[in-house]
């Protein structure tokens, strides 16, 4: 399965994960390292102390410079100093002069403070004649880094905060939006709406969720289409039993102002008659439509079938000509002959039904190797080429079966497509003017697989 959307997802976020922290990163040491610095006004004043205590050192005005020092300190609250670099070599280092030249004793004032530490480090102020410095405490109103805390807590936790739920938004955004196409499809769907599509609204969306769209799309399509049908097979079932029922309570009116009325009870026969095989055909049609499952684990004579078949034709219709082409013999595998069997019945009975007296009706059966092909030919009027496909939807009649009285609903070639698709067949109807302009009537071909 095509994996896009893992793959999209995983360079997102560890994309956008390990761009956004490197840059917190730098953002953070290059702030540290800014916010560590004494500010200029800082090193000016230390600069000013530092001049005062080399004049009055120059100048050897001890007295004074231990006055100035002690009023410095009293009012900054700091350590200050004026020390003397005394470095006595015990052993070793001999050529370190330049070492010793560039020893300090504190900080010089332009070096970064360490924020981390809690106590202010002695910065150092060397006088010019190189061995002297004056040194100091830093005050604490001099101490740098006063917002860094704030800083680094926004930087390292409020910052990320903030990345991480974009970044889940936008994530979520991204699964969601399909997924809300597809639940208010589903919504419209389950309130009677089966034209809603969502294949078209997902083209711009990952392959994993156009998958999931075009089944979705598939199964509307499918249910869509079976709740119309079986709407329409009730509608048209409940109309097709009006009629019957109609007769039948003015057969049984009839009865009840007369004592003995033998017609009115032979019209309750038949009706009734007609009733139970309108219900039956139903019934197994609304069966078949919604099971969907494949019938066969039999094996049979095609042959046998259709002779017997034909033997009953020729009995019920004495007034017509049976011919037949077949093989000696036709064995089909994994069929069943309780669905074939009814369905050829049909359409040898339609085709003489439909064909006039004296006509001939030609069954025929051509094999291959891997299927075969039964024909049923009439000599009848055919049926108009827009309505081939039609004749086989149920309660579809043409305008030769609708006469008053007729036993015939349009549910045999319905039920008879449903029996052959149950065993893996296919039947068609086409006019025999299509294969030859000089003669009329419909051939109806059943192609079957032989294993
Ligand atoms: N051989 C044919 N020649 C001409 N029209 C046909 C032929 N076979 C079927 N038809 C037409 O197709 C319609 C549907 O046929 P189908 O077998 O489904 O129903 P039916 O014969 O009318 O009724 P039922 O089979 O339920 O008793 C028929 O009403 C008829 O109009
Ligand atoms: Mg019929």
């Amino acid at each position: 399965m095509n994996r896009r959307l893992l793959w999209y997802l995983v360079l997102l976020t560890s994309m956008s994960v390990v761009s956004f922290f490197s840059l917190i990163n730098y953002v953070s040491s290059e702030a540290e390292s800014e916010m560590s610095l004494l500010s200029e006004e800082s090193k000016n004043t230390l600069k000013q102390w530092g001049q005062v205590a080399e004049s009055y050192y120059s100048s050897q005005d001890v007295m004074g410079l231990e006055q100035w020092l002690a009023e410095l300190q009293y009012k900054h609250s700091v350590w200050a100093a004026v020390v003397e670099h005394q470095t006595k070599q015990i052993a070793g280092g001999q050529e370190g002069g330049e070492y010793y030249r560039g020893y300090n004793l504190g900080r010089n004032i332009d070096w970064q403070i360490h924020l981390y530490f809690h106590e202010n480090p002695i910065m150092e102020l060397p006088f010019s004649e190189g061995n002297t410095s004056f040194l100091i405490r830093l005050p604490d109103n001099m101490r740098p880094g006063s917002y860094w805390q704030t800083t680094k807590v926004i930087l390292q936790l409020v910052f990320p905060l903030v990345f991480l739920s974009v970044l889940s938004l936008i994530i979520y955004r991204h699964i969601m939006r399909p997924l809300l196409l597809l639940k208010r499809a589903t919504s419209d769907f389950s309130a009677g709406n089966f034209d809603v599509r969502v294949s078209n609204k997902m083209q711009s969306e990952h392959e994993e969720f156009r998958q999931l769209a075009t089944t979705f799309d598939g199964m509307a399509t499918r249910i869509g289409e079976q709740l119309v049908a079986q709407r329409q097979l009730i509608g048209d079932f409940s109309h097709e039993l009006r009629t019957p029922l109609t007769r039948l309570d003015i057969a049984i009116e009839n009865l009840c102002n007369t004592q003995t009325d033998e017609v009115s009870l032979s019209r309750i026969t038949k009706e009734t008659h007609i009733i139970r095989h309108l219900v039956e055909d139903t019934l197994t049609f609304a069966w078949l439509e919604n099971e969907h499952k494949r019938m066969g684990d039999e094996s049979y004579d095609v042959v046998d079938l259709l002779d017997s078949i034909i033997d009953d034709a020729r009995f019920e219709f004495p007034t017509h000509i049976v011919n037949t082409l077949l093989p000696n013999d036709c064995v089909v595998e994994n069929s069943n002959h309780r669905a074939l069997g009814p369905a050829i019945e049909n359409i040898v009975r339609n085709a003489l039904k439909y064909s006039p007296t004296g006509s001939t009706v030609e069954v025929s059966v051509k094999k291959t190797l891997t299927n075969i092909a039964i024909e049923v030919c009439d000599q009848g009027k055919g049926v108009e080429t827009h309505q081939l496909e039609a004749i086989f939807q149920p309660f579809f009649r043409l305008d030769n079966a609708r006469r008053p009285n007729s036993d015939s609903f349009g549910m045999g070639l319905a039920l008879a497509k449903r029996q052959i698709l149950s065993i893996g067949g296919t039947v068609y109807a086409q006019n025999r003017a299509a294969r030859n302009t000089q003669v009329t009537g419909l051939i109806v071909t059943i192609h079957l697989p032989l294993r």
